[in-house]
């Protein structure tokens, strides 16, 4: 009787101690899963600030880093939106120079969202 409640007890402990690793949290093991809503990316609220963040310290209208291109304005990213150039430099696949300059590639939501604003054809919204 004893030995098989000891027994009963190891394999409940068991089936407890095993299911604690069940319900695996998927937001800590993939840090934007789930949580990268690429709709309706505006250049007002999304694109711009996010250049102005990271990029225009070297591509503002001012700014003497940028080479020329300058990205602080809607019609100037069209143009290389159009080109294809802002996207391959952030995308960092090699058919432009790789970009933010000096710093790290933006994270993958980001790039989902610039990629969603370009293929939704790049509105001033
Ligand atoms: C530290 C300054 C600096 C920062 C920050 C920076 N850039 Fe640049 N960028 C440059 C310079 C200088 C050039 C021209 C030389 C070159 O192509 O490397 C350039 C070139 C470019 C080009 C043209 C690339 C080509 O191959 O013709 C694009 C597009 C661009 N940057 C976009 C961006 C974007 C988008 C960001 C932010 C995510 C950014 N840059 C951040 C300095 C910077």
């Amino acid at each position: 009787m004893m030995k098989r409640l000891i027994t009963l007890s190891i394999i409940t402990s068991g089936f407890i101690y095993m299911s604690s690793c069940y319900y695996d949290k998927a937001n800590i093991i993939y840090p934007s899963a789930g949580t990268c809503d690429t709709t309706a990316v505006k250049y007002s609220t999304f694109i711009n600030p996010t250049l102005n963040t990271y990029c225009n310290g070297c591509h503002g209208g001012s700014a003497a880093m940028g080479a020329g291109i300058v990205l602080d304005n809607y019609t100037s990213v069209k143009t290389y939106v159009t080109n294809s150039k802002l996207l391959g430099s952030i995308q960092q696949n090699g058919t432009a120079s790789a970009m933010p300059k000096g710093g790290s590639k933006l994270d993958a939501c980001t790039l989902n969202k610039f990629n969603a604003w370009i293929k939704s054809g790049a509105p001033n919204n």
